[in-house]
């Protein structure tokens, strides 16, 4: 059967953000776009996969700030990382772009002037929270306070996670800012808003009947957002804020989400510009474009309306193309609960690829994908398992017991009687193709399976390794049986391809060439070639797993030295301390032993301490922290400490603070001291005898 006619299908995945790194979670999406990506191009359609880093926004800038260095050389250093770790699992794309862009730049303009010109922009009064210590306005996740209705303590600033109750922050009893302990104030600032309700006509239509969207998702935007008046969208910040200026509306930024989508639109430029083309062709209404492309966005569940009411909005009122469909998935729970840190099961791209094959996840993941929104296991027994019966024990494995028989003869001339093995695998394609293009890669993967098993059926019943004994009289019956059993396996990895690329392009290179288009699984190669077999796939090891999951976890406290004896007559002084120091700085917001264990904290002997004299305060130490590693750290301890005395003390340093270059020079850690209320000096801490440089504080 023919393949449909050409199509030019422009495909996104969201963008990730800046100010984190790719873990497995991420993968579910971008790895399932990426075949989703393959399938098509082997189908022989014009498919351009493009994506961006997500740069923008609250949380980038107090990281980059809280590092010492500005935001875009984080955002730098972070793409380099995404980037590898995408290329690490075979996720291809076109153009990788980055939303602080200057094409971004400029259309946002552009849409934000079509916004303009029809009206829908309004200015007005919000009541914000405002860090005074840390002096930025302060997104609701980063206040947290007592619920207003349930009295829950410690809830973030929008919701409450106890009762589920939707709030303001300016509503929540005692906040606190996350940021910097200290207690928000109330403060007022002019945002500008997107009125959506003159679109709600539209978007009604476009959700309900467009076909775009799955019909749970229509519903449940039919059920939370239409059936209301739809609510102004507040897309600015006032300054400070990491983002475009917008050029209307000088001290205003424009929100994060109003540029993170506009950033498929850049990509698309950048990518058309590098080819002498440009990004009208894909995103202009109607127009000379034949045909007309599709538009797909790749999203997970939890950023729904912005891709579906917000974005849009935009995109109709700046008379663009419309999104063909936005497909939507699930969230990844590992073993069966959300990824945790403490478990093991937040992992992190990088840290797989340090232990495990990237075409192992591919393949799992395919197998679980159905297309619909619910969330996707990670088992990790089962994922052994599967892969070790499905990838190894099944498809690999019918090549490496057949293949070796051709390498001196090639494949057999003509194709031999099968008994219909192959038309009928290659009957199946149809519905194979199907169910890619829905995304239900498991049924793909089902269907896939079947045909493996018929193969390797197939394979036991001729048995070719009795052929190869039983000499030359058999020598023709074992060339057929290990044609047909060569040619059910490149079918069956030509259905594959999407998946494991790698695969496909090793099967390539061992009998028929690259691996270009879907109809190769529709008649079989005769009289090829063989190359000598190598291996394919490894199964996977459980021992390599859970050497993951330990490598996952945050490292495992030490046990703790023995304190020192107490004194012989058993009781403790009574002490009484004064309350100031306390009073005068209350505790910090509560945090969790992750958080405390980013901070690596050591035990470090001083080497060398001299004075800066263009510093006041500043004294300039050269710190030991075991063996050869040395850190230059400033230390705001002059007046309080003669340099001479300090060489050979241990202290306690910051040993993992981002390098910050100060006026006289490179401050590489940071030296732990005691100030406050009710006293005038520094105190430094020294660990108790016995402690070496080196060590760790848990
Ligand atoms: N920056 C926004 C997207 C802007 S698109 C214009 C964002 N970034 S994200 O890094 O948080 O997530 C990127 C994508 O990965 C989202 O589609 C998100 O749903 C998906 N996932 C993030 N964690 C996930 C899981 N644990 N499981 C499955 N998908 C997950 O959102
Ligand atoms: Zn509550």
């Amino acid at each position: 059967m023919a393949v449909s006619p050409h199509r030019r299908i422009l495909v996104t995945a969201a963008l990730p953000y800046a100010n984190g790194h790719i873990h497995l979670g991420h993968l579910v999406e971008y790895v399932q776009t990426d075949i989703f990506v393959r399938f098509q191009r082997l189908r022989g359609h014009e498919c351009i996969y493009l994506c961006a880093d997500d740069t923008h926004g609250t949380a980038i800038m107090i990281r980059a700030r809280a590092e010492g260095r500005g935001e875009r050389e984080v955002i730098a250093e972070m793409r380099a990382a995404h980037l590898a770790d995408f290329a690490g699992f075979h996720v291809g794309f076109d153009h990788y772009g980055s939303t602080d862009s200057a094409a971004n730049r400029r259309l946002c303009g552009e849409i934000w002037r079509s916004l303009r010109d029809r009206g829908l922009v309004v200015n007005r009064e919000v009541q914000q929270l405002f860090d005074p210590k840390a002096g930025v306005f302060l997104a609701d996740r980063f206040v947290r306070g007592t619920c207003p209705r349930c009295h829950a303590a410690d809830q973030y600033g929008d919701a409450c996670e106890k009762c589920g109750a939707t709030y303001s922050p300016a509503d929540l009893v005692d906040p606190v800012s996350t940021l910097s302990g200290a207690t928000p104030e109330v403060r007022s600032a002019d945002h500008l808003f997107v009125q959506l309700e003159p679109l709600q006509g539209f978007l009604r239509e476009w959700t309900q009947t467009s076909g775009s969207l799955a019909p749970q998702v229509a519903n449940y935007l039919a059920g939370n957002f239409l059936g209301e008046p739809l609510r102004d969208w507040d897309v600015s910040r006032p300054a400070p804020y990491f983002g475009f200026e917008i050029p209307d509306a000088p001290g205003h930024f424009w929100y994060v989400w109003f540029d993170a989508p506009v950033g498929y639109i850049a990509a698309t430029e950048e990518w058309a510009a590098a080819r002498g083309g440009t990004w009208r062709a894909w995103w202009q209404r109607g127009g000379a474009n034949a045909p007309p492309a599709e538009i797909h966005h790749f999203i997970g569940k939890d950023i729904t309306y912005f891709h579906t009411l917000f974005w849009p909005a935009m995109l109709e009122t700046a008379g663009l193309t419309l999104p063909t469909k936005v497909r939507i998935h699930g969230f990844l729970t590992v073993n069966g609960e959300k990824m945790s840190k403490a478990r093991g099961t937040f992992v992190l791209a990088r840290t797989y690829l340090e232990h495990l094959d990237p075409a192992a996840l591919r393949y799992y993941y395919a197998a679980k994908l159905s297309g619909d929104i619910d969330d996707i296991d990670l088992n990790l027994d089962d994922f052994a398992a599967k892969v070790n019966s499905d990838l190894v024990g099944k498809v690999v494995n019918l090549a490496s017991r057949t293949a070796r028989w051709l390498e001196g003869t090639g494949l057999a001339a003509t194709y031999p009687d099968d008994g219909g093995l192959f038309a009928r695998a290659a009957a199946d394609g149809d519905g194979i193709a199907a169910a890619y293009e829905d995304c239900d890669f498991a049924r793909a993967t089902r269907l896939i399976m079947a045909a493996a098993d018929r193969a390797n059926a197939y394979v036991d019943a001729e048995q070719p390794w009795k052929l190869a004994k039983a000499g030359p009289d058999s020598a023709a019956r074992l060339r057929d049986v290990a044609t047909v059993a060569v040619n059910l396996f490149r079918q069956i990895v030509v259905y594959l391809a999407p998946v494991l690329p790698t695969l496909a392009a090793e099967t390539g290179d061992l009998v028929g060439g690259p691996i270009r288009s879907w109809d190769e699984s529709r008649e079989p190669i005769v009289g090829l070639p063989v190359a000598p077999f190598k291996p394919l796939a490894a199964r996977v090891d459980p021992a390599r797993i859970a050497a993951l999951v330990e490598a996952a976890k945050p490292s495992p406290p030490v046990a703790a030295p023995t304190p020192p004896a107490p004194p012989s007559t058993g009781a403790a002084p009574m002490m009484s301390d004064p309350a100031e120091p306390l009073a005068a700085e209350p505790l910090a917001a509560q945090c969790t032993i992750d958080d405390f264990a980013k901070v690596d904290l050591r035990v470090a002997r001083i080497l060398a301490a001299e004075e800066v004299p263009e510093a006041k305060k500043l004294l300039r130490l050269t710190v030991s922290l075991g063996g050869e590693e040395r850190r230059t750290v400033f230390a705001g301890i002059k007046g309080f400490h003669d340099p001479a005395a300090l060489v050979g003390r241990l202290v306690v340093v910051v040993a993992n603070l981002a390098p910050r270059q100060m006026k006289f020079g490179l401050s590489e850690g940071m030296v732990v001291a005691a100030s406050g209320a009710g006293a005038t000096g520094v105190y430094l801490l020294s660990p108790d005898s016995g402690a070496l440089p080196g060590m760790r504080l848990h």
